[in-house]
């Protein structure tokens, strides 16, 4: 196996997406979002959080751009069904954005860039396509900083090879921590900076994540690709889901990932 994008577009992968909001997802984001705004979503996904802006901001308009047709698709979908008209979305790189000089207001990703090593380029890109005084926010995880307990659970277990594995694929999963620091050393100027946990935390929000977990681990190529490395074996492998489903009812067991989110102009 070659290299892979650890978290994949499998159902698991996208169902996770789907349950982000604008409103969890781009709180520090909102807070500096103005009326007419022209707003891009790079790395947008299956566009909940596009068309959260969107509703959040009647007055915008938000691209949200993605390389994976796919996802495209079931984020057009999606705003038809909830009948947002103030976005709308394209294919493209966001090594290589298709839109003039000083096109946007604000520049808005979640969880995009940590997925390359080539991080300075796609600023460089987006740095050409903001106008001058424009806001560019991210926000991004530090799998380094998730809390789990106990330390060697199952879940433990499962993120520290997801995290693993991004790492191994050329990604950045710990991209939270320096993220501001990023940004100010790419012609940004930092406004403010947010942590959070995300967490599920009653028996039921539990339940529910657990089993996406399961569903990500059965669906995903991370977990094989482990296996072919020798990070653990098969019978690691086929014991996983069983133990999350034990931990996921066990009221001891705490979760937890963090996400760093950055609001920053460009000077
Ligand atoms: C983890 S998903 C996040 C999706 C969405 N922002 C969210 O948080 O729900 C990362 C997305 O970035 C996209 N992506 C990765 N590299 C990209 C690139 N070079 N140009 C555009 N999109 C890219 C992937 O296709 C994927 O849909």
């Amino acid at each position: 196996m070659g290299k892979i994008y650890p978290f994949g577009y499998n159902d698991a992968a996208v169902n996770i997406m789907k349950t982000r909001t604008a409103q969890d997802n781009a709180k520090l984001f909102l807070n500096y979002a103005k009326p007419n705004m022209h707003i891009l979503d790079v790395g947008c996904g299956p566009g909940s959080i596009t068309i959260g802006l969107a509703q959040a901001l009647p007055d915008c308009h938000i691209i949200g751009i993605d390389k994976e047709g796919s996802q495209l698709d079931i984020a057009s979908e999606a705003a038809l069904q909830h009948k947002v008209v103030n976005c709308s979305f394209e294919q493209a790189s966001i090594f290589e954005l298709p839109y003039e000089n000083d096109s946007f207001d604000a520049v808005y990703g979640h969880t995009i860039l940590m997925h390359f090593k080539e991080v300075e380029a796609a600023l460089a890109e987006i740095r050409r396509v903001l106008k001058p005084g424009g806001y560019i926010s991210f926000r991004e995880v530090d799998f380094g900083s998730n809390i789990f307990y106990p330390s060697d659970s199952a879940l433990a277990e499962v993120m520290g090879l997801f995290r693993r594995s991004f790492f191994h694929n050329d990604a950045n999963p710990d991209l939270g921590r320096s993220l501001a620091h990023l940004l100010e050393q790419n012609g940004f100027s930092v406004k403010e900076f947010n942590i959070s946990m995300s967490q599920a935390t009653t028996l039921t929000q539990k339940e529910g994540m657990y089993q996406s977990m399961v569903a990500l681990w059965q669906q995903a190529e991370f977990p094989a690709q482990a296996v072919e490395l020798g990070w653990i074996t098969q019978n690691q492998r086929d014991a996983i889901p069983a133990q999350l489903i034990t931990e996921a009812s066990q009221s001891h067991t705490l979760n937890s990932t963090c996400y760093v989110e950055v609001v920053a102009t460009l000077t």
